[in-house]
């Protein structure tokens, strides 16, 4: 599995959902999370300001694309002939970060296409329920399968210190704002 923006506070969970259930994963993001993302379990890392993931020939099973910023056409090659191809996307990246609609027209998009290309997941209502989900998510917390990636922790007499932290800091995880 590939997991694109592995840094991220979705990606880190990705990926470390994706080693609790035993998946060989490569992990993609700046130079200064790689070592982040190797504590966390990553088979292997991938600096994106030096190297495309889509163009090293590699093949994953699995893609799973936070930023988006590589078109579909491009994740296609680095898929296996079964291979899945899983965009959550962020409006702050790539040829997702399009005005005022955001990421609807490329979620409608990849949507349309997941009628006659396989690696794209169909439409489906048979989500997991919240309950559900939740509850596996407590059993991995608790075995210590994942963890949270915290970076700082403020107290709330200090939350606009966090916020500005959040803003301007560059923080490489969460961070807390304890009551
Ligand atoms: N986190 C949550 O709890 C949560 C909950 C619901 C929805 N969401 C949504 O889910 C999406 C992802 O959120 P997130 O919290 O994971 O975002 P995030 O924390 O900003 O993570 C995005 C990651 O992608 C990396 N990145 C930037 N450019 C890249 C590139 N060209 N190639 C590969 N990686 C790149 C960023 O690294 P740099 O540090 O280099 O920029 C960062 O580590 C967002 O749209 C968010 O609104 C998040």
């Amino acid at each position: 599995m590939l997991v694109n923006g592995a840094g991220g506070g979705v990606g880190a969970l990705a990926l470390q959902l994706a080693k609790a259930y035993g998946a060989r994963v490569t992990a993609v993001d700046s130079a200064k999370k790689l070592s982040m993302l190797r504590s966390l379990g990553a088979d292997q890392v991938i600096d994106y300001t030096r190297e495309d993931f889509t163009e090293g020939g590699a093949r994953y099973d699995l893609i799973f694309d936070i930023p988006g910023n590589r078109p579909f056409s491009a994740c296609k090659r680095a898929l296996t002939p079964q291979g899945r191809y899983v965009l959550i996307g962020h409006e702050k990246f790539g040829e997702s970060g399009k005005p005022i609609l955001g990421l609807i027209p490329l979620f409608l998009k990849l949507m349309f296409l997941s009628l006659f290309v396989k690696h794209l997941p169909k439409p489906s209502s048979s989500m997991p329920s919240k309950k559900d989900t939740i509850a596996v998510l407590r059993e991995l917390l608790a075995a210590g399968k994942i963890t949270p990636v915290i970076d700082r922790t403020y107290p709330l007499n200090e939350a606009s210190e966090a916020i500005r932290y959040l803003i301007e800091g560059e923080p490489e995880g969460r961070v807390i704002i304890t009551p």
